[in-house]
């Protein structure tokens, strides 16, 4: 696609799962882009074409992107700041220790652009892409902004709000295809640049105040994330009841007051957002004085789920002392290398405290996984924990498995493979495994939220 000559520049700094979703879809809809990235490894892999993170389409985007000519990359913010109007700023926002926002990357990325657009001498808006608490990019940012160069709002900058709503494993068709875009801002000029940037999406825009469209981010990730920790609840139900939890959800979802939507059991919610941003969202309320239940009850749902996965694999197995469990799928789920707050973790930190050994294998993400093993589990490593080279290394001479993330490297193994397993037990928390036919080859299959009468 052409672009307007119309259509300012766009510059995104910080080029992670968001800001590299952002820079290609930009892109791909006719809009010329910079990206900035601090680390400047990421810059030089995406220069010759590698893509660091592992996401259907998106390095096939990419390529096109800059093939066009439409997205550059810079080396220098201060560079990006002298040629794009509007500079998105996506850095990430982690959790600290006690689960509140840390907001210090975007401080810091804030700062260095304040510095920049010093020497700039054109107004830009700044627009935070981030996910943060409300308030952040009209006080913080704007703050920061102010005092760094020293800049005036108004006259020099304005900052807005643009949430980022897309999914990891989905990433490019979410980014191409959003269900819609939010847009928080404060005055006329900001809400006509944001609208011409989104124009050739095909989605709604809605417009609201700039905390509005910050909180509208953390009230979606704290629904979804409510409705897996119902869901789940239901299936640990569903378990005691004797019956399979999947047409119990289904009949559920069809009520048009619930929908089907985000209504599947499975061992948790995992990946870089929900419990970080449930987490934050609650801290943020403590701060304001207010009780929020229902996100505490979303948070604790999912550590019970975690342990209700290893109860399940320590029935099965008859107790899990000195019993070897081969932990299959380590990233949050299938399609993503990304193993942030994966559910992985706290079944295998329980495996190993009821005294089983671990074995683990995914078949992209186990390099990331042990880079984000806690010490006390990677002093386990050549103890009583170890990667397998391959699937089929990691079930033999072990009693059971647990499938995490059902990659289709499990759901297509042939049920004899199976067998190799020693006491010919396989836990399926997706409930993706052929159970009959697991069952014909001689191998239980125990599935989450599946009642045994
Ligand atoms: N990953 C998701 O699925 C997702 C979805 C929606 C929203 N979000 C939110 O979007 C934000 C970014 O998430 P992400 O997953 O893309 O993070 P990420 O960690 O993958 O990427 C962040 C990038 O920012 C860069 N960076 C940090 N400080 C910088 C600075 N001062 N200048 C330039 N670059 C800098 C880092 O080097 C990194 O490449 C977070 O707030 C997150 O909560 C993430």
């Amino acid at each position: 696609m052409t672009p307007r000559p119309s259509s300012p520049t766009v510059g995104i700094v910080g080029l992670g799962y968001v800001g590299m979703a952002a820079a290609a879809a930009f892109a791909h809809y006719g809009v010329r882009v910079v990206g900035f990235d601090l680390d400047a490894g990421r810059i030089q892999a995406l220069r010759k074409g590698t893509t660091p993170i592992l996401e259907e389409g998106l390095a096939a985007l990419l390529r096109s992107a800059f093939a066009s000519r439409r997205l550059l990359l810079s080396d220098s913010l201060a560079d990006l700041a002298q040629r794009c109007e509007v500079i998105f700023l996506c850095v990430q926002t982690p959790a600290t220790s006690d689960g509140a926002i840390d907001l210090s990357y975007l401080a810091q990325a804030a700062l260095d652009l304040g510095r920049a657009l010093h020497s700039v001498g054109k107004w830009r808006l700044v627009v935070v892409k981030s996910t943060v608490v409300p308030g952040t990019a009209e006080g913080l940012v704007s703050d920061v902004l102010k005092n760094s160069g020293p800049l005036r709002p108004g006259r020099d900058f304005a900052v807005a709000s643009n949430p980022e709503f897309l999914a990891e494993g989905t990433l490019v068709k979410d980014a191409l295809h959003p269900a819609r875009i939010v847009i928080g801002v404060s005055e006329a000029k900001s809400s006509r640049l944001l609208r011409a940037l989104y124009r050739r999406f095909p989605a709604p825009v809605r417009v609201l105040p700039v905390a509005a469209a910050e909180l509208v981010k953390y009230a979606s990730n704290a629904m979804l994330a409510l409705r897996v920790s119902y869901a789940n609840e239901m299936a640990r139900l569903a378990r005691k009841a004797g019956v399979d939890i999947d047409p119990v959800l289904t009949a559920v979802g069809e009520d048009p007051r619930i929908g089907p939507h985000f209504l599947r059991a499975g061992p948790g919610f995992g990946g870089s957002c929900f419990s970080k941003d449930v987490r934050a969202l609650a801290s943020w309320a403590r701060d304001h004085g207010v009780e929020t239940p229902v996100l505490t009850a979303t948070l604790d749902g999912n550590e019970l789920q975690a342990l209700h996965v290893v109860e399940l694999t320590e029935e099965a197995l008859g107790g899990l002392s000195g019993r070897r469990v081969a932990l299959l799928g380590l990233s949050f789920k299938p399609g993503t290398s990304d193993v942030r707050d994966s559910r992985a973790y706290p079944i295998m930190e329980a495996l190993l405290r009821d005294g089983a050994d671990v074995v683990l294998h995914d078949p992209h993400a186990a390099d990331a996984f042990r880079h984000g093993l806690s010490p006390s589990a990677t002093r386990e490593i050549g103890q009583r924990l170890s990667f397998a080279p391959s699937l089929k290394a990691a079930l033999r001479g072990a009693d059971g498995a647990i499938v995490q993330a059902d990659w289709p490297e499990y759901r297509r193994l042939p049920p004899h493979a199976w067998r190799t397993l020693r006491g010919r037990v396989v836990i399926d928390t997706r409930r993706t495994l052929a159970r009959d036919r697991l069952r014909a080859a001689g191998v239980r299959c125990v599935a989450l939220g599946v009642g045994e009468r």
